[in-house]
């Protein structure tokens, strides 16, 4: 199926029904009907112990939104507001409207909607429960490279909405932002996408420099697991994870100045096949010893793939990235880079190490700068009938 995840592991068809149209892929006969769950009726969990989104295979679009609680919000305020999202979300997801859903007809198609629920430093302050923040969820330290605009930073509460429809997303934006507004601002809205469900089922995703762009991710599974869950620990922790979203703006102009080898130089990989430039195709695992005839390494030193390079599975940070694609401006300089998420159990132990890396030395630095950060818990998930934070706030 087109969008394998909750589809092929059995997920609900929301619709029930199957729209009749001419299939337009080589999979049936001229004439089938195409299922709706294909992508507009694809559905994936919203109840259960982990929140949905972070290990989700990444739908076509996603807007970040991050808030700032108002003042005067406290722990029984935002558990009030928390219910009513988890609400939106637990409908919207499923293919329902939300209640008193203002425009109905769209919260019909989920297309794999997810919404997950982040804690930024500032909710626990204003719920009275410090104790429950994760001391590694705190503003990342100050990097060189940085040229952080507030206008992309930080927030109290990110509601990361993801789905394989524009239409969707932007309806279960509006519904989130509109019951929110009582508790929280909106402090800043990120909109992000990928190639389009379905263009390139299994295939690595590509950035806006063309390269592929997530190869090393670590595979679903145990080792896995630990790196991306806390798998222990009070029920407010165990089944929780945490989210970096940086916004990275990509200067298409120099990168264009470069030639191919140079650019694929800078990364260590291919720009075809996404190889290391030690191997053959995108999986091989690259060789950092081997030397080239001038007696240097193939794979240069201070490449992306060298520095950012982590070989222990429980060290490695799950990304999630979204190309973002602005308005150029009038004399038609691209506004154009990366949201990039990374999910990982321990901000500290795992994203920092990488960071602080790439921060010091990587040939990549000289295209990329980062100009938005922000730091998340990702709370347990909720059984239903139950809200997302009622074992932080509860
Ligand atoms: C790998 C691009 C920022 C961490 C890669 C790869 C590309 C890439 C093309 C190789 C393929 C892959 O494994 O996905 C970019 C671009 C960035 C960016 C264009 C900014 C615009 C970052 C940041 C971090 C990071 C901020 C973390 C702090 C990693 C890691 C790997 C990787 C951990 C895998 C390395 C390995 O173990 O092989 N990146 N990246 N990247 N990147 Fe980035």
């Amino acid at each position: 199926l087109l969008t394998g995840g909750a589809v092929a592991a059995g997920g609900a068809l929301a619709g029930g029904a199957a729209i009749a149209a001419a299939r337009p892929d080589d999979s049936g006969r001229p004439g089938d009907p195409i299922p709706v769950a294909q992508v507009g009726g694809a559905v994936e969990p919203f109840h259960g112990g982990r929140q949905s989104g972070v290990t989700t295979e990444p739908q076509a679009h996603a807007a970040f939104v991050a808030f700032t609680l108002k003042p005067g919000t406290d722990r029984a305020s935002l558990g009030r507001m928390l219910r009513l999202l988890s609400d939106d979300a637990a409908r919207l997801t499923q293919g329902r409207p939300s209640l008193a859903d203002t425009e109905p007809e769209l919260g019909l198609l989920p297309a794999r909607l997810t919404v997950t629920f982040g804690f930024g430093p500032g909710l626990y302050a204003a719920a009275g429960r410090a104790d429950r923040r994760t001391p590694s969820v705190a503003d990342l330290p100050a990097f060189r490279i940085d040229r952080l605009q507030p206008r992309w930073s930080g927030g109290d509460l990110l509601l990361q909405i993801c789905a394989d429809d524009p239409l969707t997303v932007a309806h279960a934006q509006r519904v989130l932002v509109k019951d929110s507004r009582p508790f929280a601002s909106v402090r800043w809205v990120q909109q992000g996408f990928r190639r389009a469900a379905g263009a390139e089922p299994g295939r690595t995703q590509r950035n806006l420099f063309g390269q592929l762009d997530g190869t090393a991710n670590p595979k679903p599974g145990a080792p896995a697991d630990t790196a991306v869950w806390v798998t222990d620990g009070p029920d407010w922790l165990r089944d929780s994870t945490t989210l970096v979203v940086r916004r990275i703006s990509m200067n298409l102009e120099t990168w264009d100045l470069l030639g191919r080898t140079d650019r694929e130089v800078a990364v260590g990989r291919r720009l075809d096949t996404g190889a290391p430039l030690t191997g053959a195709a995108e999986h091989d695992e690259p060789d950092f010893a081997a030397l080239g005839p001038d007696g240097l390494t193939v794979i240069p030193d201070f490449s992306h793939l060298t520095r950012a390079h982590v070989t222990d599975d429980r060290l490695k940070i799950l990304r999630r990235p979204y190309n973002y694609d602005g308005v150029p401006t009038a004399e038609g300089h691209a506004d154009s880079g990366l949201i990039f998420a990374s999910y990982q159990a321990d901000i500290t132990r795992q994203f920092l190490p990488i960071q602080r890396r790439l921060a010091e030395r990587d040939l990549l630095n000289e295209w990329t700068t980062p100009i938005g950060s922000a730091v998340f818990a990702v709370p347990p998930g909720c059984p239903e009938g139950g809200w997302i934070g009622q074992q932080v706030l509860g």
